[in-house]
């Protein structure tokens, strides 16, 4: 780990210490809170370590040619801004990153907007953007020597921790609530050999447990309270900022969960800003599912101030979420930006969904909540049609294919959520129709589709 170039801060009380010195819970012992990584005089507008704007430009632009493994992880290309290895021989690297960032026509048409796009985080090598914090976290790991690491999970985090740590050679322990993962995500840990125990709690009770452990086992945490993560997890704001040639957009979306990749994403964009790399930040926007929106509360009821853990539902698992460790760093990124925090119902997940499906975008639920979010800005007057917004889609649709086919056999939501959408549900179902082995009947079919 480079101690020389970084240091650990705390989000509360502001106390340094060097990366080596971490607690095993990543939190601060004076006040309890959340560390960040900071290099020293990045903030600053001139001195002897801060990088040439133009010359970085130039570098990860011509990586993009190598045949180099770490130049065409789309995390590591970036590693002048997370110098936090003491040797980058000891990535570990799936190729993440990279993602591709998709015009939204219909959506856009729809809404009245004339620039949309989605960055799709879920075409990461396990699936979802958890890859970009995970490749970052779990090398420190191993440069750190750990044969150990572990997390809670709704999933996501579980199979890329999994994944990485197989790559590296180390032993992974994941923690998941009993029966409330979707399966693609569950499959992944065991298939990558993870230790999976599945524990009778829910995500915030499973964080609890491992807590504990961590202190007890020499055991590497590689929950987001990790400051690690974030690190790997801004670089898709750089690859965002690369994408519109270095303007950035005006507005950014993101589902919330337990909050660290707002929080990411916004440190990516302050500290390209605080190089000069772009002229300005974006926007940022974090969007909830309404049965797991404590954050969205707290803009409500006290302008993100205080926090009220929620228990958690809603068929969106990836954020089912009652007490967001990161929402502090969250909370300050949205009002920094100038951005707002609100829910969505199951419904409108559902609805955003099938529409970005039939835009040939599939997603997890989690991830719908993006497009379903940007609706209702959008009837609040606080997206102009002028604007370009980007969306953040954070997971692959095969993740949860239980959820889809629900949808589309029409058995995923209650008579009461869809009171009030039935139409705009109807209009999007695609069921799947038994038909005889004939051309006949296949051609019946496709004439009843009335498509
Ligand atoms: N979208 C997906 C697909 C996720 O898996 C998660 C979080 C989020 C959004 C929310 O991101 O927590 O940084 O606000 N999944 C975690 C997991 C908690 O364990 O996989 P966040």
């Amino acid at each position: 780990m480079n101690d020389n170039l970084h240091t650990l801060r705390c989000f509360g009380c502001g106390a340094r210490h060097p990366g080596a010195e971490a607690r095993p819970d990543f939190r601060c012992a004076a006040c309890g809170d959340l560390f960040e990584v900071e290099y020293a005089g990045w903030s600053q507008r001139q001195g002897p370590n801060r990088p040439n704007p133009g010359a970085l430009k130039w570098l990860w632009r011509e990586r993009r040619c190598s045949s180099e493994s770490l130049d065409q992880s789309g995390v590591w290309r970036f590693r002048e801004l997370l110098p936090i290895l003491d040797n980058f021989g000891n990535a570990v690297t799936l190729r993440e990153g990279n993602t591709p960032l998709y015009p939204l026509k219909r959506a856009a048409k729809a809404l009245g907007i004339d620039q949309l796009f989605a960055k799709h985080q879920g075409m990461n090598p396990t699936g979802s953007f958890k890859d970009t914090g995970m490749t970052a976290a779990l090398s420190v790991a191993r440069e750190r020597g750990f044969e150990w690491v572990a997390c809670a999970s709704t999933g996501n985090t579980s199979a890329a921790m999994a994944a990485y740590a197989a790559r590296a050679g180390l032993r992974s322990l994941v923690l998941i609530p009993d029966g409330k993962i979707a399966w693609g995500k569950l499959s992944q840990a065991m298939d990558y050999g993870a230790v999976t125990c599945q524990l009778k709690a829910d995500f915030d009770g499973c964080v609890k447990v491992l807590t504990q452990i961590v202190k007890e086992a020499p055991i590497y945490l590689l929950n987001s309270v990790n400051p690690y993560r974030l690190e790997g997890q801004k670089t898709p704001a750089f690859e965002i900022a690369e994408a519109f040639d270095w303007n950035v957009p005006d507005h950014l979306i993101v589902p919330g969960g337990n909050l660290a990749n707002s929080s990411a994403l916004g440190k990516g964009f302050r500290e390209m800003y605080e190089l000069g790399l772009v002229a300005r930040m974006p926007r940022i926007s974090v969007v909830q599912a309404e049965g797991a929106n404590p954050l969205a509360r707290s803009f409500a009821n006290s302008d993100g101030a205080k926090l009220e853990p929620v228990e958690a539902h809603t068929r969106a698992s990836a954020i089912r979420i009652g007490s967001p460790a990161s929402w502090r760093k969250a909370a300050k990124v949205i009002k920094d930006s100038g951005g707002w925090c609100l829910d969505v119902n199951e419904a409108e997940i559902a609805i955003a969904k099938a529409e970005l499906g039939s835009e040939g975008l599939g997603c997890e639920p989690a991830s719908a909540v993006t497009l379903a979010g940007l609706k209702k800005l959008r009837e609040l007057g606080r997206v102009a049609s002028g604007e370009t917004v980007v969306l953040v889609l954070t997971g692959h649709t095969l993740k949860d294919a239980d959820y889809t086919i629900g949808f589309h056999r029409g058995n995923l939501l209650t008579e009461q959520e869809t009171a009030g959408y039935k139409a705009e549900i109807e209009g999007l179902r695609r069921d799947a129709v038994n038909v005889d082995a004939t051309p006949a009947a296949v051609l019946a079919a496709l004439k009843a589709s009335g498509q």
